[in-house]
């Protein structure tokens, strides 16, 4: 065993997995399997876009790990972020690049109403659903439509596209065998983890400083940081990452804290309730999970690095002159060697290998 004991307990941080699943009281709908199964239709259904062109799953695409495989999202027109993945999001605490939600349900609002994306409005989008084959099964969930507002209609449909996401989660892989084998004190089991990835542990926990932003079961701790991705757009402008995602909270009507919530006691609201701009949230971005990631490639917010090699040199050269606040006192150029770097890419490969 290469490990020293300091670095068995750095590794046994990130697990068990897969986590124990917990249902969101902000939505009556999470774990219903009725909403499930209709929520993975709708993913898939033209009728989301407005003119009928488009699905949640022409970015989010089932065979290509619910991404799309481009350095930034085409809808209407090319938008300024990556499309993410759409794995283990019910661990999350903030969706979206910048943090613009506080529950999975409000954030797949965005893309349905958004012109760029699905282009639809409320009244557009529930009349698509009142003359839709689904009419029953989202009745059979909410009731009869014909008083509803559009809003609450709208919100339904985020929800039961949220039950159905919330269902997407990745399993357990080699290195979950391996800090199992740890954690259970099987040396023998342990030993069968390739030493190369043991090598890249050692980086990720040890001098390459990895798991202070990549911690925990899902190698993010949720929140924002810099990571010296230049935040300015080929338009011209800039992507002010948590600052706007801050701002859109704020004037957000569909916050845990609001009236669509549909957890009386608001016990999740706390989150949104304090959060307070602050200078270091310009140009930060949320910590993605590395579950999977070898699989999700273009990476970062705007899709600039092609691979994990890519990502893994732009750590060892990090630009200290984009940095600012938190994320300077924490990267630092890493110098290093060739080997390191492929045992760094190996480590994070088994976090994907399932
Ligand atoms: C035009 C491409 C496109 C379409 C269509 C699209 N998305 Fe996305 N999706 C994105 C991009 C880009 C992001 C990153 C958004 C951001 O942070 O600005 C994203 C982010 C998300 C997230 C947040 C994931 C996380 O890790 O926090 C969820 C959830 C999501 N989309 C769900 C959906 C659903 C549900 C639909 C259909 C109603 C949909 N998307 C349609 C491109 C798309
Ligand atoms: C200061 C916190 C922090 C540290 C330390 C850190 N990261 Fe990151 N990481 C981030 C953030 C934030 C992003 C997204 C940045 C963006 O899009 O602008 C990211 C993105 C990534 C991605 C791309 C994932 C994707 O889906 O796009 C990988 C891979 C990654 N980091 C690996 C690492 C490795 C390996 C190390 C150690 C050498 C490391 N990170 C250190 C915060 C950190």
């Amino acid at each position: 065993m290469i490990l020293s004991k300091a670095e068995i307990d750095q590794t046994l941080r990130h697990g068990p997995w897969p986590p124990e699943v917990v249902l969101d009281p902000s939505n009556r709908v999470s774990g219903d399997t009725t909403a499930i199964s209709l929520g993975e239709v709708l993913f898939s259904d033209l009728m989301l876009s407005r003119d009928r062109t488009i699905s949640c799953a022409s970015c989010h695409d089932p065979e290509q790990n619910f991404t799309d495989g481009l350095p930034r999202a085409e809808g209407r027109k090319t938008l300024d972020r990556n499309t993410q993945a759409l794995w283990n999001l019910a661990v999350q605490r903030w969706y979206g690049w910048s943090g613009d939600s506080d529950s999975l349900w409000a954030q797949n609002l965005t893309p349905l109403l958004n012109p760029d994306e699905l282009g639809h409005d409320e009244n557009s989008l529930r009349a698509a659903l009142v003359a839709s084959v689904h009419r029953p099964a989202y009745e059979a969930l909410f009731g009869e439509m014909d008083a509803e507002p559009a809003v609450e209609t709208t919100v339904n449909v985020s929800k039961v596209l949220a039950a159905y996401i919330e269902t997407l989660r990745s399993g357990k892989t080699s290195f979950d065998q391996f800090r199992d084998a740890l954690a259970s004190g099987d040396m023998k089991k342990a030993a069968q983890y390739p030493l190369s990835a043991q090598r890249g542990l050692q980086i990720f926990v040890g001098r390459g400083n990895c798991a202070f932003c990549h911690s925990g079961p899902a190698f993010t701790n949720g929140e924002f940081h810099h990571a010296a991705v230049p935040f300015f757009l080929e338009r011209g402008g800039v992507d002010p990452g948590r600052a706007e995602g801050i701002d859109r909270l704020m004037e957000s009507p569909f916050t845990l804290a609001g009236e669509f919530s549909d957890d009386g006691s608001k016990a999740g609201a706390w989150a949104v309730r304090n959060v307070r701009f602050q200078h270091g949230n310009f140009g930060a971005f949320r910590v993605p999970t590395l579950r999977r990631a070898a699989r999700t490639a273009p990476y970062m917010h705007d899709g600039s690095l092609r691979d994990l090699a890519s990502v893994i040199q732009h750590y060892n050269q990090i630009d200290m002159e984009r940095l600012h606040s938190d994320g300077e006192a924490i990267l630092r150029p890493l110098g290093l060697s060739d080997q390191d770097a492929e045992d760094l890419e190996d480590f994070l490969r088994t976090l994907s290998d399932d």
